[in-house]
This record gives structure tokens, C-alpha cells and sequence, in this order.
């Protein structure tokens, strides 16, 4: 596969054809997604939720952003590489989203930001993309704002909703942002938002109209045994085939049949 642009993307709205990305949090599962010819991987704050073991993404900090960045950097080249800005580390001010912005470009090896939020933070997006840091935006349900938005709910359905939404994806999309996240959005409301803004939209449980669709990679793989969301479909169950594996290591190991005779170096 050819080396994924952000410019690749908007080609992609304008002739019709789907965008694919998942979240990759290391090198290992970034191989993965770039050997499956995934055109944009994710290293999302979901990182918090899976790998890192915690209850919401707002224990995330740049420091880990920028170190599962880099992982990831040097295990895959060919998708276009989009790193989370995690919570609080842009919305202080546009020089401190700059400043934080340049250390997952420089030292996490990404190629493009993520940022939550509405209009609020379009003058942010702007400067950032006039500084030549292509912007991902991110509305609807926004985990950052976990507490304010009374936890993980479907968005969009309140009086006044779906034209504040509407409102705010032209925001961003004017601001410059190169694609949009529509993260739990009521599908006719994503679809409506899909046809009004030039940028490619990433739906994630906002139906079948977005350019693209977004997973959290080991929602797609199974790899744990938490429960999934209704909007997840999982294409594999990592998890019981790794229980499945590991029980049969350790019953090898004390049964003495591992190692056998062709696991033995210069045997
Ligand atoms: O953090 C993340 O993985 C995300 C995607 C689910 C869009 O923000």
C-alpha cells in the first residue's frame, strides 16, 4: 500500500470510498494494522482504557502519549500515524496546544493530532494547522469529558443537540481540521454532518453514512473479556484463544513436554 496523506483522505470522501482506522497502542499491534492495510492508525487515549488498565482516559498523560506514540511510530510507516492529545494538555491555551502538539510530531514520531472538543477549540485547531499540524477533531460523545457529560452516553438526542453539533463540525472543518471523529452521535444527525463539512468524518457507533469508521483495535480483536459496546463488532476472540494458549504452555511446562527436543538450541 501507498504512504497514507491526510490529503489521501479527503480524495477518498471526494470518490466515494470508505476511510479505515483503528487505534493502535505499540509497534506489535501497529504491525498488525498496517499489515491488515488499515490507511489510519490511532494512538488513542483509549490507551488508559486497554493497555494501561485504567476506569477512564483522564489518568492519561503526554509523557505516556508520547512514549506509546513512538512504539507505535516504529512499528508501522505505510497508514498516516494520529496521536491523542490527552485531557488538559491543549485547552489551557492555543501556545501550550502548540507546544504539546510539536512533542507528539517530534518526539512520538506521529504525522497528525487528535483533539476533543466543538467550536470552543476551532481557534486552536486554526493555529495549529496554520503552524503545519494537520488536526483531527473529535465531537459528540468525548471521553475526556467523561464527568461533565454524566459518563459514556449516546449524544445528540437533547432539544437543540443536533443543530449545536451541526454547528460545531462546520466550526472545525472551517478551522481547518482534516477529518472529524463522530463519536455516539444519532446516525441521521452523523449523516447530516457527513454531507455538510469538505473533511472526511470517522464515525465510531454513529451509524453507516461517515466517510470511515473507527474500533478500538482490541474491541475488533476480542482481546479482552469485558463486556463490548453495542456498536462494537468483533472479528476475533483473542482473549479466550490467548486463556486457551497459555493454559496449554503451563501444562506442558509441569508435565515436562516443553521444551521438547526441536526447542533445544544447537540440539
Ligand atoms: O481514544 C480513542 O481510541 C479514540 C477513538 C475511539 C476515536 O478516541
Amino acid at each position: 500500500m501507498k504512504k497514507v496523506r491526510v490529503t489521501t483522505l479527503r480524495k477518498k470522501k471526494s470518490a466515494g470510498e470508505k476511510i479505515a482506522m483503528v487505534t493502535a497502542h505499540d509497534a506489535l499491534t501497529a504491525s498488525v494494522a498496517q499489515a491488515a492495510g488499515l490507511e489510519v492508525i490511532l494512538v488513542g487515549d483509549s490507551l488508559g482504557m486497554t493497555a494501561l488498565g485504567f476506569s477512564t482516559t483522564l489518568t492519561v498523560t503526554l509523557d505516556m502519549m508520547v512514549h506509546h506514540c513512538a512504539a507505535v511510530a516504529r512499528g508501522a510507516s505505510t497508514p498516516l500515524l494520529v496521536g491523542d492529545m490527552p485531557f488538559m494538555s491543549y485547552k489551557i491555551s492555543p501556545e501550550q496546544a502548540m507546544a504539546n502538539a510539536a512533542r507528539l510530531i517530534q518526539d512520538g514520531g506521529m504525522e497528525a493530532v487528535k483533539l476533543e472538543g466543538g467550536a470552543e477549540i476551532a481557534p486552536t485547531i486554526k493555529r495549529l494547522v496554520q503552524a503545519g499540524i494537520p488536526v483531527m477533531a473529535h465531537i459528540g460523545l468525548l471521553p475526556q469529558s467523561f464527568h461533565a457529560q454524566g459518563g459514556f452516553r449516546i449524544q445528540g438526542r437533547e432539544k437543540g443537540d443536533a443543530d449545536r453539533l451541526l454547528a460545531d463540525a462546520r466550526a472545525l472543518d472551517e478551522a481547518g481540521a482534516f477529518s472529524l471523529v463522530l463519536e455516539l452521535i444519532p446516525p441521521p444527525i452523523a449523516a447530516e454532518i457527513s454531507k455538510a463539512v469538505s473533511a472526511p468524518t470517522i464515525g465510531i457507533g454513529s451509524g453507516a453514512q461517515c466517510d470511515g469508521q473507527v474500533l478500538v483495535q482490541a474491541d475488533i480483536l476480542g482481546m479482552t473479556d469485558r463486556k463490548p459496546f453495542k456498536f462494537v463488532r468483533r472479528y476475533a476472540d483473542l482473549y479466550a484463544t490467548s486463556v486457551k494458549a497459555m493454559e496449554a504452555f503451563a501444562a506442558e511446562v509441569r508435565d515436562g513436554k516443553f521444551p521438547g527436543p526441536e526447542n533445544v538450541p544447537g540440539a
